[in-house]
């Protein structure tokens, strides 16, 4: 369009669509990103533009603010807000277990197991269901802090959690992650004030490891990841978590 030939030449480079950007699946037509994005995440119902219900998750270390985040995307969306562990009724049980600083002697791998068996019910009482009514899912943690905490915090490794974290989740992970990236010094500040659970009374080398797993996860999967500046203000947060998602969802 005459709009389009208006702009610079790296501008109108951003604005291609995202199968031309990818090398296996090069776009022919060289259509706008929104176009094919709106192609991507929409149906049109008598004549209107619907969004696909999108599972959206909010991933960081603990501090950063990700549940107040959920809560504000969340209604921004008017999406059904959730959180791992603890998303149902059986969740809060096994989230309970999970989070008990007594709880000192509960195995690695049984951690990593509650963890799947707490994504297999909200799986299926919370998150497909809202899909399947048209809404989207915006969700306090997901798979990738099982990758992050028991993958590389307890050095479980992260192939099996993958597949098990797979299985327990009926094959639907997350389309978007908003990681909330927050440096470890300010993070240790901000729980200072709290009482810390079982996973918060471990030490810094634990939360080091978590931090470098959740950067190489994102950096192995750049599409479905965005990180967001955690250390301005909360409403600065707030804005650009909104303008990155809905960038994505249009
Ligand atoms: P929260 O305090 O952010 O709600 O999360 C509870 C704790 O559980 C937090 O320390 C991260 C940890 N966790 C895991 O270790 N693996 C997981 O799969 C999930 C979802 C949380």
């Amino acid at each position: 369009t005459k709009e389009e030939s208006r702009r610079p030449q790296s501008c109108r480079k951003e604005n291609r669509c995202e199968k031309s950007c990818s090398k296996e699946n090069s776009c022919q037509e060289g259509r706008s990103k929104e176009s094919c994005a709106q192609e991507k995440s929409s149906i049109n119902f008598f004549g209107y533009r619907v969004t696909t219900p999108t599972y959206i998750a909010l991933e960081g270390l603990e501090g950063c603010g990700k549940s107040t985040h959920t809560k504000r995307l969340g209604e921004h969306l008017n999406a059904v807000m959730t959180r791992e562990p603890g998303g149902t009724r059986i969740g809060a049980l096994l989230r309970a277990i999970l989070a008990d600083p007594e709880n000192t002697d509960l195995a690695p791998r049984t951690e990593a197991l509650l963890m799947a068996a707490d994504r297999a019910q909200h799986m299926a009482e919370v998150i497909q269901p809202a899909l399947d009514r048209g809404q989207h899912v915006v969700s306090d943690r997901s798979i990738y802090s099982t990758l992050a905490y028991q993958g590389y915090g307890r050095r479980l490794g992260t192939p099996d959690l993958l597949n098990i974290s797979t299985w327990a989740l009926n094959g639907r992970l997350p389309d978007m992650v908003v990681f909330i990236s927050v440096p470890t010094d300010i993070l240790n500040e901000r729980l200072a004030k709290r009482d810390l659970d079982r996973f918060e009374r471990e030490g810094a080398d634990f939360f080091a490891r978590i931090n470098d797993g959740f950067t190489e996860l994102r950096e192995a999967d750049p599409d479905r990841w965005i990180v967001i500046d955690g250390t301005v203000p909360k409403d600065d947060v707030e804005a650009a978590i909104r303008v990155a998602v809905l960038d994505r969802l249009n």
